[in-house]
């Protein structure tokens, strides 16, 4: 279901957003985290854990139940971890996984820390279902110190565009990824399996890379990895379509 401006589900997407968010928080914690997704265990754990050496402070910007913010805290010279996030199911949760943390429960677009706080923030599919994208990046800059790094992670916003997909046409015999309508921003609920209901907002990448650039934040590292072995082998009809990515990895500084 997608919206246009007007809509209920456009102008009150955060109220409807926050609400999914705190009634599928434990289909997140159970599907992936703790070693249950591939994605995060052959290819988003070890890229934060490269691109955080030599941080001491980390900020996790919609920590969820904490897995990437123990993963931070658990990498050398690492001394103080704090992970953000509104849903009370999930600060609550990562609060139970780990006691050496701290997790508070807190908006992107209104961090409680003062400016220049952190060497490093983080922020891992989360900005993708923020309405206010321009106030969260602003954020991100504000408590970072000059010339720390943002780590930022998302669904690759080009390719997989709402209604991108493998197309098989066995009448022309011609096998492409079709791209979906990709200049519109787009807010969407998704059903992602039976009966979980998921808020998305499609950006277009100039509108993250505009965003970043006007509040001081370089692009020193863009990565598009290929999905990895574990998650083909759990979705073979990915196969076909295992040049296309679907994470899109930023490392930015702040200048
Ligand atoms: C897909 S999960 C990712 C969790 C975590 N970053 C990880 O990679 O494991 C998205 C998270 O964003 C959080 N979130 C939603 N709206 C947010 C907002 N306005 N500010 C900060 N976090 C938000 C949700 O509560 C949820 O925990």
């Amino acid at each position: 279901m997608s919206a246009e401006a007007g809509s209920p589900l456009y102008d009150e997407f955060d109220e409807i957003a926050a609400d999914l968010w705190q009634h599928n928080a434990k289909w997140w914690q159970d599907g992936f985290t703790e070693g249950a997704d591939p994605e995060y265990e052959e290819q988003i754990i070890p890229i934060l854990a490269e691109n955080l050496i030599g941080s001491r402070t980390v900020l996790d910007i919609g920590t969820g139940e904490g897995q990437l913010s123990r993963v931070a805290l658990g990498i050398s010279g690492v001394e103080r971890v704090v992970g953000i996030d509104p849903t009370w199911e999930q600060i609550s949760e990562a609060r139970r996984r780990s006691s050496k943390i701290e997790y508070i429960r807190a908006e992107a677009s209104q961090v409680p820390f003062s400016d220049e706080s952190f060497d490093t923030v983080v922020a891992c599919l989360v900005f993708e279902h923020i309405a206010d994208l321009a106030g969260a990046i602003s954020e991100v800059s504000r408590v970072l110190k000059r010339d720390g790094s943002f780590l930022f992670f998302l669904n690759h916003p080009l390719l997989q565009t709402p209604n991108s997909g493998w197309i098989d046409d066995q009448i022309i015999g011609e096998q492409y990824w079709r791209i979906g309508n990709y200049l519109s921003e787009q807010r969407s609920v998704e059903e992602v399996e039976k009966d979980v209901y998921i808020p998305f907002i499609h950006r277009p990448l100039h509108v993250y890379l505009n965003l970043l650039a006007s509040r001081s934040l370089l692009l020193t590292r863009m990565d598009e990895p290929p999905p990895p072995q574990g998650f083909l082998d759990k979705a073979p009809e990915y196969y076909d379509a295992a040049a296309i990515p679907r994470l899109l990895f930023l490392r930015l500084k702040k200048v």
